[in-house]
């Protein structure tokens, strides 16, 4: 399919009431999107509309229904859906040091199943006119494991993986899926971080630039920056006991003092 543009339809972005999402629903409000934006947050998304562009519809992901009504009423509103960015997840900084069923739980619930929540009634929508573009926010966290990540890093590798196995299966049906894997970007998320000093951490409005020049090129991964996606693949490529090696080191050498 071509990609999407505004005169396809609207956009739609989840976890849109801060960090990464917020800046992106601004951006493609910019760019001359209407955009529906997602979160459990109402507040936070009712200061978005002031713009004109940004129509705010409060949700939370983890319930099926609920998405699956809340799509059909941006579509009956807005219009069709041409751009949908799935954004909202969590990090629990509590899976740290200890294996967490819990953390775990409610990382894919949120993370995972959120994602696929969105996903269902789109697809659906998508294949019935026979175009559309998705992209699932996964991380370079999801590329190698990590410690203290055993929830968030494996939730972010499922992501690209159902990423990857939807790009074949829907690109014969005029639907173009892609990857987001953003480095670190200084939201409320990585403000929990304080054991890890985190390099190249970016402003959200620049991710979020960089988010929307990947929907517009249309490519399948949109990974920045550049320098941490092709040191976190290189790693990825190595053999496990140098992988692991690498990984402990510079990890490291990474924790604050
Ligand atoms: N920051 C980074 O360095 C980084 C790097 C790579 C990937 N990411 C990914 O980027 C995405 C956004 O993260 P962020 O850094 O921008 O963090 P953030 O500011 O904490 O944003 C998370 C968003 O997800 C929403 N959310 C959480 N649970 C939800 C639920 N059950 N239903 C609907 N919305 C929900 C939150 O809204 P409510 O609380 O209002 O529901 C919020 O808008 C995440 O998927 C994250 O894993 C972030």
């Amino acid at each position: 399919m071509d990609r999407a543009t505004p005169r396809d339809g609207a956009a739609f972005v989840t976890g849109a009431s801060s960090g990464i999402g917020r800046a992106t629903a601004l951006e493609l409000a910019r760019r001359g999107y209407r955009v529906a934006a997602t979160a459990r947050r109402t507040e936070a998304l009712r200061e978005l509309t002031g713009t004109g562009q940004i129509f705010a519809y409060p949700g939370d992901v983890t319930q099926r229904a609920e998405m699956q009504t809340l799509i059909t009423a941006i579509e009956a509103d807005l219009g069709p859906i041409a751009l949908a960015f799935l954004n909202a997840g969590v990090f629990l900084p509590a899976e740290r040091g200890r294996f967490d069923p819990a953390a775990i739980a409610t990382t894919y619930a949120v993370n995972v199943e959120g994602t696929v929540n969105c996903l269902e009634p789109l697809l659906a929508a998508m294949t019935r006119r026979g175009r559309g573009q998705i992209a699932l926010n996964a991380s370079l966290a999801g590329i190698n494991g990590l410690p203290g990540s055993a929830a968030y890093g494996s939730s972010k590798a499922a992501l690209i993986y159902m990423a990857e196995a939807l790009k074949l299966e829907y690109a014969g049906r005029g639907i173009r899926i892609q990857v987001v894997c953003p480095g670190f970007v200084r939201t409320p998320m990585t403000d929990q971080e304080t054991e890890f000093k985190m390099p190249f951490l970016m402003p959200p409005e620049a991710a979020a630039a960089r988010i929307c020049d990947g929907f517009e090129k249309g490519g399948f991964e949109i990974s920045f920056p550049w320098q941490l996606a092709t040191l976190t693949k290189f790693v990825r490529c190595l053999p496990y006991p140098l992988r692991f090696r690498l990984l402990s080191w510079s990890l490291r050498r990474a924790r604050r003092r």
